[in-house]
């Protein structure tokens, strides 16, 4: 005896509360993929997304009937089939279960949805140098942009099947009216079949992997030092390093980190003192002997010997060009091109070259999204 005449039980409280997490994760990632300084929620929200995912597919396996694997239409005859009737007959019952489209849409979200995670846990090692796959920066750098490449198009491919699938269900509501929408928030559907049943140790499995999911979320939103979050490159005292270099090219603007410009720029940059950006640098002010060290000091740290993703980046926007000034580089006006002019001319900020007003640490070659203070006030 069903709880509700004419309706099945189909989808459990468990179930309805993943496949929002998912669609809301998965919103979450994508809305905060476009703002760089936003990378920590980005990535907590992918976690969620992924224990889901992982959540879904033991489901799958151990889950109860109608979530089951094996009651799966995916015969390529079931979904002609299916779509056919659909056609033909706008009163037609649906099934219980999952249907022929469900069934497709719920393999490939999940698989595209691995490739999404997985892709962007490396990518948030191989390019950010963060994260549990953070070492991989080392050897594997050249990597970032097919992996990005990967990351975004199967994101956006995921995004279509969400448009897909919100059409399905939209036509099933107001052509079919078989009140599709309201079967993940009531649990019911309104065809023949029996109530589903979880036993509650399946519950208690789900409501484990939901807990999981928000915990792993606040622990990667609450500290930029934790294994999940914490980064390879860490905070470089030049002073060390170069004393000469920090003092005497750090006098009038913050000591640029060496490894945002190639080994020929920084040759322009000090071939050109005399002439440097409207000021003039004498050998009274700087000597023959400390010029030469600056030069070496930038040469030996310059963007070709670094891994970072800005090194990677510009020397790949760069092509054969050697601008004097790293504001001039294509990455460079690429990053920075949604910041209006005026934000530039704020008192606080007056041009553009002042990175450290914007980039906290900026002068210990820290550019960590995290660390960007934006707005910057
Ligand atoms: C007398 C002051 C002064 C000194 C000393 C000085 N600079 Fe500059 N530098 C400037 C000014 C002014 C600019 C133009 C941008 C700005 O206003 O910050 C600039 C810009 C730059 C830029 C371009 C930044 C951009 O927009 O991408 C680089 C690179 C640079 N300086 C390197 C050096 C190096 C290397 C030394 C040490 C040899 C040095 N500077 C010493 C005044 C100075
Ligand atoms: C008005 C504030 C501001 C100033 C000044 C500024 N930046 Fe940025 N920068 C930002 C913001 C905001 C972003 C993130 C843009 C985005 O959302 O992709 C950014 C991004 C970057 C990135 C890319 C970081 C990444 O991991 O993707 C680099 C590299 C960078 N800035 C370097 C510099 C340098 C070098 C200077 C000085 C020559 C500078 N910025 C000046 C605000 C600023």
């Amino acid at each position: 005896m069903n709880k509700k005449a004419g309706y099945v039980f189909v989808w459990p409280i468990g179930t309805r509360i993943i496949h929002w997490m998912l669609a809301l994760s998965f919103t979450a990632a994508f809305i905060t993929s476009f703002y760089e300084p936003r990378l920590h929620d980005h990535v907590a929200f992918g976690f969620i997304f992924l224990t889901i995912i992982i959540y879904r597919i033991i489901w799958g396996f151990i889950g109860p009937e109608y979530a089951r694997f094996k009651t799966f239409k995916l015969k390529p005859s079931q979904l002609k089939e299916y779509f056919v009737i659909k056609i033909q007959n706008r009163w037609r019952k649906i099934p219980a279960g999952h249907n022929p489209a469900s069934s497709w849409f719920t393999v490939w979200a999940m698989g595209v949805g691995f490739i999404i995670v997985v892709s962007g846990l490396l990518l948030y090692g191989i390019q950010e140098g963060k994260g549990l796959f953070r070492d991989l920066n080392t050897n594997y750098s050249h990597l970032m942009f097919v992996l990005d490449a990967i990351h975004k198009y199967a994101s956006y491919l995921f995004v279509t099947w969400v448009v897909l699938h919100i059409s399905g269900v939209l036509v099933e509501q107001f052509w079919h009216k078989t009140s599709m929408v309201f079967a993940m928030v009531t649990g019911y559907k309104k065809t023949d079949g029996k109530d589903t049943e979880v036993k509650s140790i399946l519950s208690i499995f789900s409501y484990i992997m939901i807990i999981i999911a928000i915990v792993t979320y606040f622990f990667i939103v609450s500290s930029n030092y934790n294994f999940l979050t914490l980064q390879k490159f860490t905070n470089v005292d030049y002073k060390q390093i170069s004393p000469v270099y920090v003092k005497e090219c750090g006098d009038c603007h913050k000591a640029h980190p060496p490894y945002l410009l190639p080994k020929k720029s920084w040759q322009r940059v000090m071939g050109a003192l005399d002439n440097h950006f409207g000021e003039e640098i004498t050998e009274a002010n700087i000597t023959k002997s400390q010029q030469a060290s600056i030069l070496e000091f930038l040469k030996e740290n310059a963007a070709e010997t670094s891994t970072h993703e800005s090194s990677i980046k510009i020397m790949h926007s760069l092509g054969k060009r050697r601008p004097k000034a790293i504001t001039k580089t294509p990455y460079w006006r690429e990053t920075h091109k949604d910041i209006p002019k005026y934000v530039f001319k704020d008192k606080d900020i007056k041009d553009k070259s002042n990175c450290s007003a914007c980039h906290k640490d900026f002068e210990y070659g820290n550019l960590d999204d995290m660390n960007i203070k934006y707005p910057f006030k």
